[in-house]
């Protein structure tokens, strides 16, 4: 909720960065987590807006990484029966905790209109873009 060091702006540049330089990242969003309410909330992103500001913990692929703390890899999201679908025209989708003092607040969430076009390097490299997130927030 605070936002006086321009943390939200900062992600937002991150965002635009990673959809417009990367082909297969069409969406790009970061959601935090609200402990108290088991909830996430989408804080910036980059691409078509979308209705899911407000994920309940364990629902959708993103609900269930704010339980799992483990990436999840979607080639294919009509294979998915806990998936919350922001637009027809997604096809995959990748999301990848994001840690801060050893605890998930949040995630990285990534929407392709490819089919399974999310290899090990993508998962190496948005771990490493949630630890440098990490340090502005
Ligand atoms: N598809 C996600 C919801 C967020 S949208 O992709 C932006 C999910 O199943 O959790």
């Amino acid at each position: 909720a605070n936002n006086h060091n321009g943390s939200d702006e900062r992600l937002k540049e991150v965002c635009e960065l990673l959809q417009t330089s990367i082909a297969h990242y069409d969406w790009v969003g970061f959601y935090f987590a609200n402990e108290a309410e088991k909830t996430l909330h989408l804080k910036a992103f980059a691409g078509e807006p979308t209705d899911h500001t407000t994920i309940p913990f364990g629902r959708g692929i993103c609900g269930q990484v704010a339980v799992s703390n483990k990436n999840f890899v979607v080639p294919d999201v009509k294979a998915q029966d806990n998936y919350i679908a922001c637009s027809i025209t997604v096809k995959s989708e990748i999301v990848i905790p994001l840690f801060k003092d050893g605890k998930n607040i949040g995630q990285i969430d990534i929407d392709s209109h490819v089919e399974d076009p999310f290899s090990e390097e993508d998962e190496r490299f948005l771990e490493w873009v949630n630890e440098e997130v990490a340090k502005i927030l």
